[in-house]
């Protein structure tokens, strides 16, 4: 029987999410070729027990690149999309499946003018990691993505079957990529409060989430009131660095949607604007 070569893996954005699905892939003989904005010569996660240091160097040229590759991890912000589409162009073939590593709903769209539409994987990715001062990712929970049940997804489960990274499809992606998105809307608050998930366990707060989501929804709050009170976000890390925010795909989708729908949406009338000039100001 012929062997079949395994596939051949490109990684583009190696931040938090990046370096944990690298270092699960590393672990398993499966190292990916790293892409980015910032040099380094090898990337580090640490987890409680221990740590992986994934080879690099992280490449930061397009110019340099001389193939495409089967299978294209991209865990850029939503913000970066554009800026990283460089990026696309040189690693993509037609027959390539891109897998993005990125919070929200609508992957496609945001996609749309580089990639065609099949070859654009979504996920939702359950883990929190986060970047440390000395370049290192600090990743806090087991790693573990959803992904649609469709063809483009077989190579993703191959790519890290038997990893530290699981993965599980579903034919309900919808739900599962909306039910992660609401986590994210309500932990925009903590961007608000500048405050981590211990705000939670304020009564004023949960009432607040809870008309924030306005569905049954209690089980997401109740998540964030047991997490550790000094377990942060992504947007709030980045709102710390005073960084751009992710506040359209986390937040403002609700406000677009139940706009576009002629669903009332007054608390998201009240936060997206608020978070919005927290991202991009002015002043
Ligand atoms: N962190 C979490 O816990 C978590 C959990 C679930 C989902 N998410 C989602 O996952 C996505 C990635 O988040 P993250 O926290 O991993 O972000 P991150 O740590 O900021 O990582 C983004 C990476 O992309 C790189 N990058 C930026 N612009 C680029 C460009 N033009 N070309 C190539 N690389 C570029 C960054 O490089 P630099 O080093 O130069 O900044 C960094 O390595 C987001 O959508 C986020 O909402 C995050």
């Amino acid at each position: 029987m012929p062997m079949t070569a395994p596939p051949t893996i490109a990684l583009v954005g190696p931040g938090a999410i990046g370096t944990t699905v690298a270092a699960a892939l590393h672990e398993a003989d499966r190292t990916p070729a790293l892409f980015g904005r910032t040099a380094h010569d090898h990337l580090e996660l640490r987890f409680e027990g221990g740590r992986i240091r994934v080879p690099g160097p992280v490449r930061t040229d397009p110019a340099d690149i001389e193939t495409t590759f089967d299978l294209v991890f991209v865990a850029v912000k939503t913000t970066q999309v554009e800026a990283a589409s460089k990026w696309l162009s040189a690693l993509c073939s037609e027959k390539t499946v891109a897998c993005v590593l990125q919070n929200g709903v609508e992957q496609k769209t945001l996609f749309a003018p580089y990639l065609s539409r099949d070859q654009v994987l979504p996920s939702a990715v359950w883990f929190p990691a986060q970047r440390e001062s000395d370049a290192s990712v600090w990743l806090r929970a087991k790693p573990k993505l959803t992904l649609p049940d469709t063809p483009a997804a077989r190579i993703v489960l191959a790519a890290l079957r038997d990893t530290r990274c699981s993965v599980e499809v579903t034919e309900d992606f919808t739900s599962a990529a909306w039910r992660k998105l609401l986590q994210n809307a309500v932990a925009g608050l903590m961007v608000l409060t500048g405050r981590r998930a211990g705000m939670y366990s304020r009564s004023d707060i949960e009432t607040l989430s809870i008309a924030y989501l306005n569905e049954v929804i209690q089980e997401i709050v109740d998540a964030f009131k047991c997490a550790p009170a000094e377990l942060g976000t992504s947007i709030l890390a980045d709102r710390q660095a005073r960084r751009p925010l992710e506040w359209d795909t986390r937040n403002g989708v609700i406000q677009r949607c139940g706009q576009a729908h002629g669903i009332p949406s007054p608390v998201s009338d009240l936060i997206v604007p608020l978070l919005a000039a927290a991202s991009d100001g002015p002043g």
